[in-house]
């Protein structure tokens, strides 16, 4: 029998390259190895946009639709969404009843998100009591499955010690080991920045799509930052401070390119429009497949719908079987 794998991305629409480094590529890694549970959460997403659900439709098909270029194979994987898979809502109510309130108050990540919600507008200070649960529901929708491991970014690996917890907690109260301690799963890829030198986001506008053309990706790459203290074209140049086109060949480029982009670099014989140019063609040419990929399923909507029904059938009666013994677990009636 093979291990389970489950994870989860919040439906933010159209995908970057940090998504993909840093997350889905590390999962299609994973298929061949594991059984694989992909979730779309689009019940975590409205923890913190309960009140922009206008576009939620289409940004769960786009993060699909993304995730099936990069490679998520459907025949593998089961690809789901997380509100079709309603058993979620009801072992996270179990699952809150065992749950110690100042556990999810010192959860780390959520301390962030409430902070960057009262910087916001909206409900001003408030942070509703569905973000309280950010993480007890993010821990139903793993051990719904008894996944053993979690493959995540580093930015939730603190959800993931809390699903820990939580298990070993539920396992305690009702005198069971029904539910297994999920692992968290690293890639060893170093993270990706955005063209600015910050975190890449979507909201940063520092971001390169997985679905952008290769004209747009040619365009952004020559706004990135490079070594600053640079002026003429002849200047020696400091690899080491170019903190964003250099970091990106590391990831794009071979070795061999890396050391003649270095050494010409500090030579000064190799100016930083030339050297911003070639990697954006370097990124589009790793990018070209996955593209095409991708181009096919914003064609055909409804194959990306019929893969997200059939898989969310898939979560639904592997759920259903589980839920059903924690109900008797529980001693419900
Ligand atoms: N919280 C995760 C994120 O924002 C998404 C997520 C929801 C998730 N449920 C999950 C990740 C279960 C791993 C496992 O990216
Ligand atoms: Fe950076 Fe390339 Fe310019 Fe050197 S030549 S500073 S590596 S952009």
């Amino acid at each position: 029998m093979k291990q389970r794998i489950m994870s989860g991305m919040r439906p933010t629409g159209k995908l970057h390259l940090g998504h993909y480094l840093g997350v889905i590529d590390n999962w299609v890694k994973l298929q061949d190895d594991y059984e694989c549970f992909y979730q779309v959460a689009d019940w975590h997403a409205l923890t913190t946009k309960y009140d922009k659900t206008q576009t939620l439709r289409q940004d769960v098909i786009d993060v699909v639709s993304d995730w099936l270029a990069c490679g998520i194979d459907p025949e593998k994987s089961t690809v789901y969404v997380q509100s079709l898979v309603p058993e979620t809502a009801e072992l996270h109510i179990y699952l809150s009843m065992i749950t110690p309130q100042n556990w999810v108050e010192r959860d780390p990540t959520l301390k962030d998100m409430a902070k960057i919600l009262k910087s916001k507008e909206g409900m001003g200070t408030q942070v509703n009591y569905g973000l309280m649960g950010y993480p007890v529901l993010m821990t139903a929708d793993i051990l719904l499955f008894n996944a053993d491991f979690v493959p995540v970014g580093i930015d939730q690996v603190a959800h993931v010690e809390l699903s820990r917890d939580i298990a070993r907690r539920f396992n305690n109260v009702y005198n069971t080991e029904f539910f297994k301690e999920p692992q968290p799963k690293l890639n060893n890829c170093s993270l990706i920045c955005g063209l600015d030198g910050n975190k890449m986001g979507k909201s940063f506008n520092n971001d390169i799509k997985i679905s952008d053309t290769e004209e747009d990706t040619a365009k952004k790459v020559m706004t990135a930052i490079t070594d600053r203290s640079r002026i003429r074209r002849d200047d020696p140049g400091h690899p080491d401070d170019c903190e964003v086109v250099y970091k990106y060949w590391k990831i794009f480029g071979t070795n061999e390119e890396v050391e003649t982009v270095c050494s010409e670099c500090k030579a000064g014989t190799r100016g930083c429009a030339d050297c911003k140019r070639q990697l954006g063609a370097k990124i589009n040419k790793r990018m070209h497949e996955i593209r095409q990929r991708r181009k096919y399923y914003e064609d055909n909507p409804e194959v990306v719908e019929k893969i997200i029904r059939e898989g969310s059938e898939k979560a639904r009666l592997e759920a259903q079987k589980n839920i059903a013994k924690i109900r008797k677990l529980v001693k419900m009636y």
